[in-house]
C-alpha cells in the first residue's frame, strides 16, 4: 500500500451533490488562479517570508533535540509544557496521534520508560494547581514554550513552576528543570535564560506560532516521549515536494485551498468542519481550527483594504457527533463544508463477539470489530451528507504514524497559505490575538499598558 496520503473530492462536486456542489469544470477555469497562487507562494518562499517551508529540512535541529532527549531528556519520568495556541495545540495532537492512547495512565513499562507528557494550553486554576501539586519536582522537566517570550499565560505558568523548583531542589539544580524554546533573540524569556544560565532551542524567527510544530517546539516534547521525529520530517518533506506542483489537480494542500474557497465564495460555505474518524486524529482537526482561524480570520485585505474576512472551522468527531452535530450538517443551512479524516488500515480493533444470533436488531453486529462499525459510520454520514446536497471531502491516511502525521500537518499548512492567498488577507499574522494579550496586559497592571483597558461600558444591562 502506498504510505502517502490522499484527498477524495467526488463529493464536492455538483455532480454528487444533487446540483449544489462545485462543477469539475470550476475546477478546470480555477487552474490558471492557482498557479498565480502558486507563483505568489514560491516568490514569498524564495524571499525567506515562509519559514516553515524550512522546517523538515532542519537536520541539525533534529540531531540537537535528539541528542537532548536521548541524554538528559531520560532522566526525567514526566514532561510539561508551559505553552498555549500554537505553542501547544500541535504538540497535544502529536501526542494524541502518536503515542499509545491514554499514554500518561501507562506505567513505565507500558510507555517503554519514556515520560509522561503533560501540555497545560490553559491558566486554568482548578486544573494545573492539582496537576502541579501531583508531579515531583525532582523528576519533571518543563519546556516553556513561546515565541514571542512573553505570553501572559506562559510566563504566569513559568513562574510558579519555577517557584516550586526552587523550593524543590538548590539553586544549582533547578535550572536543568527547565528548558526554554523561544524566539533566537527577543523577548524576556531569552534574557532570563541568558541571566539564569537555562538551556534553550530556539523557535526560528520566521516561524510563526501555528506554523512551528514541526520546530523545536513540537519536537522536543514529541522526541522526548518516543515519538520519531526524524520521520515526522520526512513526511512533512515528501508532501512539500508533492505541493510543490503548480497543476491544480495533483496538489493536495492546493486542492484543499481552493475547494475550501469556492465553496464559500461561491457556494456560500463559509463554515469548515473537520471531522475525524478516530479519537487520535480529533486533535488534528484542534490544531488545524487554530491554523484555519488566525491564519485567514482577518479584518483588512493585502491591500489594507477593510474586508473582514474569513471561514469559520469547526472540529468534529465521528461517531460521536453523528449523535450531536449531523443532523444540522444534513438538514440546517447550506453553509459548511465537511472533511473527513480517516485511516485506511487503524493500528487496532475490538472484535464484537457472536452472541445474541437470534436476536434482529442485534446480530448484525456479532462477529463484526468496532473498526468496520466506524467505517460503516464514516461512509454513511459522507453518502446522507452527499445525499442531501452537503459538500464533503476525505483526507485518508494509509495508517497513522510519524510519517502520515508530517504528511498531514505539511499539507494542512500548505492549504493555509494557499488560502491565504485565495482570500488575500495575510496568514502569518494576528493582530485580534495581539489585541486581547494587550487588553489582558493592562487589565494586570503590566507597565507600559496602562491605556489598554477595555472601555467600560456604562449601559451595561444583566440579567440577574
Ligand atoms: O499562532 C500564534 O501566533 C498564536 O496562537 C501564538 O502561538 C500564541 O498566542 C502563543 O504565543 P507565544 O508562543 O508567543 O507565547
Amino acid at each position: 500500500m502506498s504510505d502517502r496520503i490522499s484527498l477524495d473530492y467526488s463529493r464536492m462536486l455538483a455532480s454528487a451533490t444533487a446540483g449544489r456542489g462545485i462543477d469539475d469544470a470550476r475546477i478546470d477555469s480555477f487552474a490558471a488562479r492557482f498557479r498565480d497562487v502558486c507563483a505568489d507562494v514560491e516568490r514569498r518562499r524564495t524571499a525567506g517570508e515562509l519559514g516553515f517551508f524550512a522546517l523538515p529540512y532542519e537536520r541539525q535541529v533534529v540531531e540537537q533535540i535528539r541528542s537532548f532527549a536521548d541524554g538528559l531528556g531520560q532522566a526525567y519520568d514526566t514532561v510539561v509544557v508551559l505553552g498555549i495556541g500554537g505553542s501547544a495545540l500541535g504538540t497535544i495532537a502529536l501526542q494524541n496521534a502518536l503515542l499509545k492512547p491514554h499514554w500518561n495512565e501507562l506505567d513505565g513499562e507500558g510507555r517503554d520508560y519514556f515520560p509522561r507528557l503533560y501540555i497545560l494550553d490553559n491558566v486554568d486554576p482548578s486544573t494545573i494547581g492539582p496537576l502541579l501539586d501531583r508531579l515531583d519536582p525532582r523528576t519533571t522537566l518543563y519546556n516553556v514554550i513561546s515565541k514571542s517570550g512573553t505570553t501572559a499565560e506562559t510566563m504566569a505558568q513559568f513562574m510558579i513552576v519555577r517557584e516550586r523548583l526552587r523550593a524543590a531542589l538548590d539553586d544549582d539544580h533547578y535550572r536543568s528543570h527547565l528548558i526554554f524554546t523561544t524566539d533566537p533573540e527577543r523577548g524576556v524569556l531569552r534574557r532570563l535564560a541568558d541571566a539564569e544560565g537555562i538551556a534553550t532551542l530556539p523557535v526560528p524567527a520566521d516561524v510563526g506560532g501555528r506554523f512551528s510544530v514541526l520546530s523545536a517546539v513540537g519536537l522536543l516534547p514529541a522526541a522526548l516521549a518516543g515519538i520519531d521525529v526524524g520521520k515526522l520530517l520526512e513526511g512533512a518533506a515528501a508532501m512539500d515536494e508533492r505541493c510543490r506542483t503548480d497543476d491544480l489537480r495533483a496538489n493536495p494542500a492546493g486542492m484543499f485551498a481552493a475547494l475550501q474557497y469556492l465553496a464559500h465564495a461561491e457556494h456560500d460555505a463559509p463554515i469548515h468542519v473537520m471531522m475525524a474518524y478516530t479519537d487520535r486524529l480529533y486533535s488534528i482537526a484542534d490544531w488545524f481550527r487554530q491554523l484555519w482561524a488566525e491564519s485567514l480570520g482577518k479584518q483588512y485585505d493585502r491591500s489594507a483594504g477593510e474586508v473582514f474576512r474569513g471561514p469559520t472551522p469547526v472540529k468534529a468527531l465521528g461517531a460521536t457527533d453523528q449523535h450531536s452535530q449531523v443532523q444540522l450538517y444534513i438538514e440546517g443551512p447550506f453553509d459548511k463544508t465537511i472533511t473527513f479524516l480517516t485511516v485506511t488500515e487503524p493500528a487496532l480493533d475490538v472484535a464484537v463477539p457472536e452472541i445474541y444470533a437470534d436476536v434482529d436488531e442485534l446480530s448484525y453486529l456479532g462477529g463484526r470489530t468496532l473498526g468496520e462499525l466506524l467505517d460503516a459510520e464514516r461512509q454513511a454520514t459522507a453518502a446522507a451528507l452527499a445525499g442531501r446536497g452537503r459538500m464533503n471531502m476525505t483526507i485518508e491516511l494509509p495508517r497513522i504514524n510519524a510519517h502520515a502525521i508530517g504528511q498531514l500537518i505539511m499539507m494542512l499548512q500548505i492549504a493555509t497559505i494557499h488560502a491565504g492567498v485565495l482570500y488575500d488577507v495575510d496568514p502569518l499574522d494576528q493582530p485580534g490575538v495581539e489585541l486581547g494579550k494587550q487588553l489582558t496586559y493592562g487589565l494586570m497592571g503590566r507597565a507600559g499598558f496602562e491605556a489598554q483597558r477595555p472601555v467600560e461600558d456604562q449601559a451595561r444591562r444583566v440579567v440577574k
